[in-house]
């Protein structure tokens, strides 16, 4: 069902509390070391502005369980997103109270504010709703851009659309546009990448691509349950136990489905991520002692001469240890493909992957770089999102919650 969008709704000088995901990381001195999520925001919020409302953003960071912690501040976000936006944003000391309540009542259109870390309250995750209530109270408007935390129902996500008219801002729009068109009505050739450690996180996407897709390219430490599945040996790789169970079973439906689900034919291996300069490449069994970080140079060729036909490709998941120079260059290969394809819509998955195409600098050469990590998988596999489920409908009418 579609949502109403903020562009549909009269918000002139209206007071909106816009859900953010200004979970983002940074380093041991509080420098933000990737504000995409923050740039992302930047549509909806010059869309207000412009719009003379009055702005209450609000966002979780990290997970402090429900205690102040001051190593989970927004504080260094309000910095570095009123840089960006080049207007001054008002860092409040908490998300309810009286001095919030104070705040927002005598804001000027136009302005920005942004409530401290919503999980320094632990009602927040426990979707409570008194404590909805209370952050609902601040304005007359909910917008949701919080597409990284939609699979979560809190009450900044689910609890507010309950006592506010509740819409879909152009980040969220966006990311439901790109990953729904690919899932439900790709450009074909549709081919995907899966990568990643753990096999048992994927299985829903596994099967769900195999009903969906033309294709699966598989790489990263998931491939080694496979292997050890069909009797390649795999030393001491990364190996997933209870992830053999999904393994299996995606093998089957493949088989059954005669669907071409692809691994790699040869593999960068190491005696530990540590030794990487010493490390070699091996076509069949990875020997005794020694573990496997990446795909190897006849697999880059391979998988790359494959997406050449693709329309759309869809990537989630890096294929190697990609912070590791020597152990990139799998992960790197695809990516450079995939920046050359101007004529293919390509997709890429959030979180890790994301990461490794901003590290490479190839950001503006992909068609969608989602936001989000668990979200993206959630969604990718059919998983209703609490967060966008309970957004007004098109037709005005409140969804399910
Ligand atoms: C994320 O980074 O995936 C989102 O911000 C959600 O964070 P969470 O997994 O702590 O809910």
């Amino acid at each position: 069902m579609e949502k109403q969008r903020l562009q549909d709704i009269d918000i002139k000088g209206k007071r909106v509390l816009i859900r953010v995901d200004y979970n983002v990381p940074m380093d041991d001195a509080g420098n933000i070391t990737d504000d995409n999520r923050i740039a992302h925001s930047l549509e909806t919020l010059r869309h207000c502005i412009k719009n003379d409302a009055r702005v209450v953003l609000m966002s979780h960071m990290g997970r402090p369980d429900g205690s102040v912690d001051p190593k989970y501040s927004l504080a260094p976000v309000a910095k570095h997103l009123s840089q960006l936006i080049k207007r001054d944003v008002k860092m409040l000391p908490d998300c309810v109270g009286a001095e919030v309540e104070a705040h927002v009542a005598q804001m000027e259109a136009g302005e920005i504010a942004l409530l401290e870390n919503l999980r320094f309250h632990k009602e927040e995750t426990a979707n409570d709703p008194e404590f909805s209530k209370k952050l609902a109270s601040l304005a007359d408007i909910f917008v949701c851009d919080a597409f990284g935390s939609v699979h979560r129902a809190h009450a900044s996500t689910v609890g507010v659309t309950k006592y506010l008219p509740a819409v879909c801002g152009f980040l969220l729009a966006r990311e439901i546009g790109y990953l729904g068109k690919a899932i439900e009505n790709p450009e074909r050739p549709f081919i995907t990448i899966l990568g990643g450690a753990k096999v048992s996180d994927k299985v829903k996407l596994i099967k769900k691509l195999i009903e969906k897709a033309d294709m699966i390219l598989i790489g990263g430490a998931m491939a080694y349950t496979f292997y050890k599945l069909v009797g390649i040996g795999i030393g001491n790789s990364k190996y997933e136990p209870e992830g053999e169970p999904a393994a299996r079973e995606a093998l089957e439906i493949a088989k059954a489905k005669n669907f071409p689900l692809v691994f790699p034919v040869d593999r960068v291996v190491a005696t530990s991520p540590g030794t990487a300069a010493n490390s070699k490449i091996v076509n069949g069994d990875i020997p005794a002692g020694w573990s496997g970080f990446d795909i190897g140079p006849q697999t880059i060729e391979k998988y790359r001469n494959l997406l050449k036909a693709a329309k759309t490709v869809l990537w989630n998941g890096p294929v190697g240890f990609f912070e590791v120079e020597e152990f990139s260059k799998g992960t790197r290969g695809i990516a450079d493909m995939l920046a050359g394809m101007e004529d293919t819509t390509t997709i890429i998955g959030g979180g890790d992957t994301a990461a490794a195409i901003r590290r490479f600098g190839l950001e503006d050469k992909m068609s969608h770089i989602s936001t989000g990590g668990g979200a993206s998988l959630s969604f990718l596999e059919g998983t209703p999102l609490p967060g966008v489920e309970a957004l007004l409908d098109k037709e005005g009418v409140k969804g399910r919650s």
